[in-house]
């Protein structure tokens, strides 16, 4: 059988627009990426924040080897409410990584949210992947808003990114940033 010429396929996605194999498929690869090691493995909870919004699906071969999602937030910046793209599950199956895969899917990410939001932000330990396609490392205080008021979170300063885009007012890295309480990690 003749091969595909370009055997990769990105596609964007809405939760509710992926059937039950494509769930079943990223949800595999998202287990087999993050591995077993109980800080860093993907939890119940992290499939929850990655569900709702636009999924970034990338297959080759007819195989889906590599995985972002979006999902709506809102951030504050300085007191400043931002709607925020708010980046989550992203992953590539360990036999697909370091071929510039996870590069493809984030370039498409960054287009979405450079169109339709004031903020994109992520949480993560992973800066390099990140930084060298633009992002920037969060240098100010960050704290959860919850129903009791505002809760410093320190555990996760300096391990929140942001991209700045066309709607973004000119922040400070240093300045406060918050996020809505959610289960599971807020950040
Ligand atoms: C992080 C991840 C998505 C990268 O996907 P990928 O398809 O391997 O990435 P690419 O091949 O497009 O990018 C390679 C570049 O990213 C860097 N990179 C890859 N994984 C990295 C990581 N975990 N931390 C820091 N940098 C990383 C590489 O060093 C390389 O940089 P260089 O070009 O300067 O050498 C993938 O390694 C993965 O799924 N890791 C496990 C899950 C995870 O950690 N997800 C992100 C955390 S929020």
């Amino acid at each position: 059988m003749k091969r595909d010429a370009n055997p990769v396929r990105l596609r964007r996605l809405a939760t509710d627009d992926l059937s039950a194999a494509e769930v079943e498929a990223i949800r595999s690869l998202l287990f087999a990426a993050f591995g077993a090691d109980e800080e860093e493995r993907f939890a119940e909870d992290d499939w929850q924040h990655a569900i709702g919004g636009m999924h970034f699906v990338l297959d080759l071969d007819g195989e889906i080897v590599a995985h972002a999602s979006v999902v709506e937030r809102e951030l504050h910046v300085d007191g400043r409410p931002l709607r925020t793209g708010y980046l989550e599950a992203v992953a590539t199956t360990p036999e697909h990584q370091g071929k510039g895969l996870g590069s493809i899917v984030m370039r498409d990410v960054e287009a979405y949210i450079q169109d339709r939001f004031e903020l994109g932000a992520l949480g993560t330990g992973s800066h390099h992947f990140y930084e060298r396609l633009g992002w920037r490392t969060w240098r100010g205080p960050s704290s959860v808003r919850t129903d009791s008021g505002t809760v410093p979170t320190p555990d996760e300063d300096g391990y929140i990114l942001v991209l700045a885009t066309p709607s973004s007012p000119d922040f400070g890295l240093a300045a406060p940033i918050s996020c809505e309480w959610r289960p599971g990690d807020v950040w």
